[in-house]
């Protein structure tokens, strides 16, 4: 018998990296995953490579009406919700006085709307199920403290671990719990997407902050989506039932709390 057996899961951003790695775990441990994204076609990509217990779903997680529907169609696949990793984010950097409305807005809407107003559709279908459920917010060593270019997105990520504790007291008595994680550095398109705002505004060259923040990784190395499944696989399990409000550090030992 699987951790996850016969388990209805969403995850949110799941097209590639992190949310890719989580799919595949889910699906080992014997769940049905929606692959959801806002880039439908690489969520079908994903979905077709990850086998049949695994299908495509369109999200935007900034938008209430998209949230809704892809509620929906995990309904009409699997007619109940087990789990959510409200894993879809995005990322930008900018010394203080260049930060823009724009990247501010499109930030909040995504990591922080996004996972309020995810974790709350899944809350209510949970809830009318009758039998708890697990939900999984994607938080970041970013949201422990503060980075000098990275303010906006590390205060997404420290409202991320904060709607995760109040969250998780409010929903318990319905037998939810919510939990999150914080990875250190991944390795994958986020960073590719990191390292070359970095160079730009540090005048590095490419590749150059990638391997310099590796240097000071105290497990030596970039994290790959795996290792972070066990942390996943563990909270959407029975195993987790007593722990709620928490968000663990997966990150090779960059953060000590
Ligand atoms: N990679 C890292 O080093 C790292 C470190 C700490 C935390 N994280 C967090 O882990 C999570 C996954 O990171 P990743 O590295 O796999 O990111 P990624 O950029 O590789 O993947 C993000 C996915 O989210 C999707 N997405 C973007 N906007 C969306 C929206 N509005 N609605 C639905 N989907 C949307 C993208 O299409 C993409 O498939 C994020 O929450 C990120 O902040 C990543």
């Amino acid at each position: 018998m699987s951790r996850l057996d016969g388990k209805s899961a969403l995850i949110t951003g799941a097209a590639q990296g992190i949310g890719r790695g989580f799919a595949e775990a889910y699906i080992r441990e014997g769940a049905t995953v929606a692959v959801a994204d806002i880039n439908l076609a690489a969520a079908e990509q994903t979905a077709a490579e990850l086998g049949g217990a695994a299908y495509a779903v369109n999200i935007d997680v900034s938008q209430q009406d998209s949230i809704d529907a892809a509620i929906e169609a995990v309904i009409l696949k699997t007619g109940k919700l087990d789990i959510l990793i409200n894993n879809a984010a995005l990322f930008d950097a900018a010394e203080t006085v260049d930060i823009t409305r724009e990247s501010y807005d499109s930030l909040y809407s995504v990591n922080v709307a996004g996972t309020l107003f995810a974790m709350q559709a899944a809350a209510k279908q949970m809830i009318a199920q009758g039998h708890g459920g697990k939900i999984i917010n994607m938080a970041s060593q970013a949201g422990r403290r503060g980075e000098s270019l990275v303010l906006v997105y590390c205060s997404t990520k420290a409202a991320v671990i904060s709607m995760t504790q109040s969250a998780g007291l409010n929903l318990i008595k319905h037998g939810i719990n919510v939990n999150a994680i914080a990875p250190g550095v991944v390795d994958g398109d986020h960073w590719k997407h990191v390292d070359s705002l970095f160079a730009k505004l540090e005048g590095k060259k490419p590749g150059e902050k990638k391997v310099e923040v590796e240097a000071n990784v105290p497990a030596g190395r970039f994290a790959v989506p795996e290792d972070l499944a066990g942390m996943a696989v563990f909270l959407a399990s029975t195993e987790s039932d007593y722990i709620l409000s928490q968000t663990y550090n997966v990150d090779g030992g960059q953060w000590m709390s």
